[in-house]
């Protein structure tokens, strides 16, 4: 694995993500799942498509959230623990899962901490009634994706998969140098072969239903206001450090870019969009 995600990061993210997560989709899914299902999370990091897909799901069911990053599996456990305790549900720790007790059923995770950079078809999806993801698949390469598609025969969600519809409002001269930059970072191998940055949702889309799954996607875009400053400077700051990589050439206008940016924050009036697709594929059979 090649690039690092903090969980800092992933906690100022989760609630912009909560609010962006096609429910139309994730409530599809639900729907064609078995009675006690058990669902794999690819790139699961700290498990919040499990805060978000479980209450959905809304009955017994188990889990394997699938990491390289063992530290932000741990968090995970610690997170989801935390967040179920706060809404009065009771936790235990049997053996090495985590178990949620509901009103409709137990809640069951466990961890299983690998690299599937290389290949993600020596996953064991056998044993699972669905694959999910988020964040993750524009990180992938085409091929990669490819060889996931052809390994498996169960549903898979892949949510929050950007699309390239970035606006920052108001608009500046040099969005368009920043957008082509970004663009072009996300590009770069991120341990899975060239990323499918932008073009992932479409590749996604065309690959599943070349393989026979009926597919439906739905947008599930950040809307980022004004008030929320420390998740817009952290897109400034991470545009411009992703730009700057991308298109050395243009350090000194990026900069310029992000002070103008920075400054427009501080006073309270920048705003922004980042466009995302959730894409549900159900294998011909459900
Ligand atoms: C952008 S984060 C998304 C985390 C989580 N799904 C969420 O939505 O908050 C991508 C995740 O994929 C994991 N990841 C990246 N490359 C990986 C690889 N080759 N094998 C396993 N996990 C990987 C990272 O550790 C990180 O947790």
């Amino acid at each position: 694995m090649s690039e690092g995600f903090s969980a800092d990061w992933l906690a100022l993210r989760e609630p912009f993500d909560r609010v962006a997560r096609s429910r139309r989709l994730a409530a599809r899914l639900a729907e064609a799942l078995p009675a006690r299902p058990r669902i794999m999370d690819l790139g699961a990091g700290t498990a919040s498509l499990f805060r978000f897909l479980a209450p959905i799901i809304g009955r017994a069911q188990a889990w394997t959230i699938v990491d390289a990053d063992e530290a932000l599996l741990g968090r995970a456990f610690a997170r989801t623990a935390d967040w179920a305790e706060a809404r009065g549900l009771r936790v235990t720790t049997p053996g090495r899962a985590l178990l949620i007790h509901t009103p409709s059923g137990a809640w069951r995770i466990e961890a299983l901490a690998t690299d599937f950079g290389d290949d993600p078809s020596r996953l064991p999806f056998a044993t699972h009634d669905a694959v999910v993801c988020s964040a993750l698949m524009d990180l992938v390469s085409a091929a990669w994706a490819e060889r996931l598609a052809a390994a498996l025969h169960v549903p898979f969600l892949a949510c929050l998969t950007v699309d390239g519809r970035d606006r920052f409002r108001p608009a500046h001269p040099d969005d368009r140098l920043i957008a082509r930059g970004f663009a072009r970072d996300m590009r770069r191998d991120k341990g899975f072969g060239r990323a499918m940055g932008a073009d992932a949702p479409a590749t996604l889309a065309r690959l599943f239903a070349a393989r026979g799954f009926r597919v439906a996607t739905a947008p599930s875009d950040w809307i980022i206001p004004p008030i929320a400053g420390p998740m817009l400077e952290a897109m400034v700051r991470g545009h411009a450090a992703a730009a700057a990589n991308a298109l050395p050439a243009a350090t000194a206008r990026i900069a310029a870019w992000e002070q103008a940016r920075l400054a427009l924050l501080a006073r309270g009036r920048l705003a922004l969009t980042i466009g995302h697709r959730d894409l549900l594929a159900l294998p011909a059979e459900t």
